[in-house]
């Protein structure tokens, strides 16, 4: 028995000095890692993505980024598609793949005048319901989603995209039926249904001046009404010509000023020539030749500018790290983007982070070689 014993130690001995002759398996740089101690990184995911079936975005994605946010999922018009019917399939796809990966899960979004169930401002005969019944109806929406992910949805883009960059209110139903109180309802709402949950106002074109003064304005004022308001999502859609850098760090300090966190929520920057600086998905433009320049690759000449304008973008937020607590971008590879589709449909556009072959672009390389 002494001998066994003895050989057990021996081998177990020679094993540990094997191992610690062995160089440590070197972690492959992430921007998860990069970027931890400053914000969050996150991605959003489309349902070939969240459903599983993408797997090389989603080895990108697990590598990366310690947050998620679904693109389309739990948009109204999918998920409650009739007043009686929620599909709630991707979604829970959606937050199942956050929860087995360990992210930080964002919902997207509440209340939005796009891609909002055609049932949802108007009665059975077609007229616009009263004040009274769109309250309600927003209520049930708005509690029965985040009441299913309690707990689970970490934060949520509650309203998107309200205000128009003269700083007015946009005239979605919501506002032609309630005015500005269909705001703070939302942020009620969904504040009631899980009180543990980040709210957040998200919406793009952040930098114009009118917007900010608006946004600040109401942020500020459902503050003041001890509504939760964690977040100002600055979309940062953006082209090779815009947002200037100052106006958008000028946002960045607005925002800030109001004690709620900024968000960068949907980060892109579209390579080719600007034709329209919204991100509204309702103003397309029909195709020309002209304005899809590179539809085989992106030439060096631009490929450098692009990167460079991406690369001081990505600086900035680093700058105002204690300010900002997420930086998400709005798909993983180029391939992905919505920009290949807007605001001109058939356009190939090299937007993201990450290359049509799954690479990280040049500025990414030279920041993962920075830890
Ligand atoms: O899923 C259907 C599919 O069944 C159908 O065959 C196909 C063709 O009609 O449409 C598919 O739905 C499309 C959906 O993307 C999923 O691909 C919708 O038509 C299309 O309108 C939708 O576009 C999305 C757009 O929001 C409108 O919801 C984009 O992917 C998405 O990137 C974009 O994201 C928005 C943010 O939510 C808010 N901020 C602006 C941003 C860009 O518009």
């Amino acid at each position: 028995m002494k001998s066994k014993n003895i050989l057990l130690s021996l081998v177990a001995g020679a094993a540990f000095c094997a191992c610690a002759t062995q160089p440590a398996v070197k972690e492959e740089p992430s921007l998860k890692t990069v970027l931890g101690d400053k914000f969050l990184i996150g991605v959003s995911l489309n349902t070939r993505q969240s459903s599983g079936r993408d797997t090389a975005s989603l080895n990108i994605v697990k590598r990366h980024f310690n947050s998620v946010v679904a693109e389309n999922c739990m948009k109204c018009e999918v998920i409650h598609p009739e007043e009686d019917r929620y599909d709630f399939r991707q979604a829970d796809e959606f937050v199942k793949f956050g929860e087995e990966n360990g992210m930080f899960i964002i919902g997207h979004c509440l209340i939005w005048h796009s891609q909002l169930a055609p049932w949802f401002c108007v009665d059975k005969e077609g007229k616009e319901v009263s004040p009274e019944v769109l309250k309600q109806r927003m209520k049930e929406h708005i509690s029965t989603i985040v009441t299913r992910y309690k707990g689970r949805v970490k934060g949520w883009d509650v309203v998107n995209e309200a205000i128009l960059e003269d700083g007015s209110f946009r005239q979605s139903k919501f506002y032609e039926i309630l005015g500005e109180e269909f705001i703070p309802l939302a942020f009620q709402f969904a504040h009631e249904a899980d009180p543990e949950a980040e709210l957040y106002y998200n919406d793009y074109n952040m930098s114009s001046e009118g917007k900010r003064n608006t946004v600040v304005r109401l942020v500020n004022e459902m503050k003041s009404k001890g509504l939760r308001v964690d977040a100002v999502g600055m979309q940062g859609h953006m082209g090779m010509d815009y947002p200037d850098m100052e106006q958008f760090e000028q946002s960045i300090l607005a925002y800030a000023s109001t004690g709620a966190r900024v968000m960068i929520t949907e980060w892109d920057m579209s390579a080719l020539p600007t034709v329209n600086r919204t991100a509204n998905i309702s103003d397309t433009l029909a195709y020309r030749k002209a304005l899809n320049p590179y539809p085989e690759s992106l030439p060096d000449s631009v490929s450098e500018h692009w990167n460079a304008r991406m690369e001081a973008y990505m600086n900035l937020f680093i700058k105002h790290a204690d300010v900002i607590s997420r930086v998400t971008a709005w798909g993983i590879s180029d391939s992905d983007s919505w920009k290949n589709g807007f605001p001109i449909k058939g356009r190939k556009d090299y937007p993201l982070l990450f290359d049509r072959d799954y690479q990280p672009k040049p500025f990414v390389k030279e920041l993962l070689e920075k830890k």
